[in-house]
């Protein structure tokens, strides 16, 4: 399940003071996230999904809520990814989301298994969302933010996207990342 911590925003090479505020509760991550604009759900876990099942199983157990999403948005294409902690470009990949970011298209994951965290700049506050199995995320186009799977990144998500050759990672050169709490 996720967690969400809520930090002040920093200047540049100020560690962050003590949180303002961490909950652990669905509806709460839900409905603080809402107030700023980020989309937050928790999907029921299909228990019968084998870990390494492929990417047509993954979204075959979750083309319920799959539907429903593109239902709601304009997310036309959808896939799902696995990165397991012996992945050969693990250092490199771990660093190309590492920097404050943004896309000119929303980034929209579900987490299957596994676990990645979302840092989102929003305004005078930075969000870590710890993405843990269930949770669904979607982050506006535009948004600041980074994401860290960690060292030995273990996860498998679902990706819908509006158009996925638009999404690409748009750096704002703020370093305001390294002040932060990384995966590990
Ligand atoms: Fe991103």
């Amino acid at each position: 399940m996720g967690r969400l911590t809520l930090y002040a925003e920093t200047s540049s090479a100020e560690r962050p003071g003590a949180p303002l505020l961490e909950s652990s509760d669905p509806q709460q991550i839900a409905e603080l996230l809402a107030a700023r604009g980020i989309g937050y759900d928790r999907w029921p876990v299909q228990a019968e999904l084998p870990e390494a099942a492929d990417a047509a199983a993954v979204l075959s157990a979750y083309a319920e809520e799959i539907a429903r999403v593109q239902a709601s948005g304009t997310y036309p294409t959808v896939d799902a990814i696995r990165l397991s902690p012996d992945h050969p470009d693990r250092v490199a990949l771990r660093q190309k989301f590492l920097s404050e970011h943004t896309h000119a298209e929303d980034e929209v994951r579900f987490f299957v298994e596994g676990r990645g965290l979302f840092c989102l700049h929003l305004g005078a506050e930075v969000a870590q969302v710890l993405c843990e199995q269930g949770d669904f995320l979607r982050v506006p186009a535009g948004t600041r933010h980074w994401f860290d799977m960690g060292s030995a990144p273990r996860f498998s998500a679902i990706r819908l996207f509006d158009n996925p050759e638009g999404w690409v990672a748009v750096f704002t050169g703020d370093p305001i990342a390294e002040s932060y709490p990384l995966l590990d």
